[in-house]
């Protein structure tokens, strides 16, 4: 998570930046750490803007139609999605990551309405019976999913689908190369962080359970803003889409769900 700032802080400081997260500069100045560790170079730095940017985009779309909802910023780190977003009062924000993440998001970030920080496991089934069911929810998760296992993701979407009566689920993935290419991922190697969980095929979820539905993908490749990126970074791309698995290493994904006119089933069903 700290790599992640320091790459919106970077991309913050830039003379064009892509996000202009002015919350991640501040937050840099202010956590006494050798960020210097991550060697962020341009390249990885745009590429988290530009992931955060499509992101910050899919989940202000669903804002603007859906106003009195959950949002569920999972594996939050210190991102200041909620600030850059800025949602009405009618919007429920919860900001989830582990109980120590949480403590130091507390000292940094001021309160806000509307706006709690829990601190658990996602993989831990109880933190969501925290949170209202009553309302249509917004679940992004940016930089978390492929740490957890297939069992835990799978658990936790089942979780939230038969929990809400309607709502978006938007996060990035990896393939199973990305998983096996990993070393050669700097800043997750120097995190000390291992991708476990890959999606190959994103229909994946819609077999996991029948309610929900892939409404949105790009590849890592096909982000908008990605001609920002460095010149070997855009030969690289021109080569890497010659080549299927290596063009969907990465991708964006977005999912609906809604619950069958007759009533909510249990999470998960009997489906599999
Ligand atoms: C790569 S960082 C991304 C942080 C943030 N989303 C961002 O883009 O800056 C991954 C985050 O997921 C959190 N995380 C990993 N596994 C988790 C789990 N099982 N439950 C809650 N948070 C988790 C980490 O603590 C970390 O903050």
């Amino acid at each position: 998570m700290l790599a992640t700032l320091h790459a919106r802080a970077k991309d913050s400081m830039s003379a064009d930046p892509i996000l202009g997260d002015r919350m991640a500069e501040d937050l840099v100045a202010r956590i006494d750490y050798d960020f210097g560790r991550f060697r962020m170079h341009r390249g990885w730095t745009t590429g988290v803007a530009i992931r955060a940017r499509q992101l910050d985009t899919w989940a202000a779309e669903f804002l603007a139609r859906e106003r009195a909802v959950s949002v569920l910023h999972l594996g939050c780190g210190l991102d200041s999605r909620i600030f850059r977003l800025d949602p009405p009062s009618t919007v429920r924000w919860y900001d989830v990551d582990y109980p120590d993440v949480i403590a130091v998001r507390r000292r940094l970030y001021p309160d806000r309405e509307n706006h709690r920080m829990i601190g658990t496991s996602v993989t831990d089934a109880r933190w969501l019976e925290q949170i209202p069911s009553d309302r249509p929810v917004l679940v992004v998760a940016e930089g978390l999913l492929m740490y957890l296992s297939e069992e835990g993701v799978r658990s936790l979407v089942r979780g939230i689908v038969g929990r809400f009566p309607s709502g978006q689920l938007m996060f990035d993935a990896v393939n199973g190369l990305a998983v096996r290419l990993q070393r050669f991922n700097h800043p997750v190697r120097a995190a000390g962080a291992t991708f476990t969980w890959a999606l190959d095929d994103p229909r994946d979820l819609e077999r996991w359970d029948p309610r929900i539905r892939l409404v949105g993908g790009l590849t890592a490749l096909d982000l908008p803003c990605v001609e920002r990126l460095p010149a070997g970074y855009r030969i690289a791309i021109r080569a890497m889409r010659l080549i299927p698995a290596l063009a969907r290493a990465g991708r964006l994904l977005r999912y609906e769900f809604s619950q069958p006119r007759e009533g909510r089933r249990a999470p998960g069903g009997d489906r599999t």
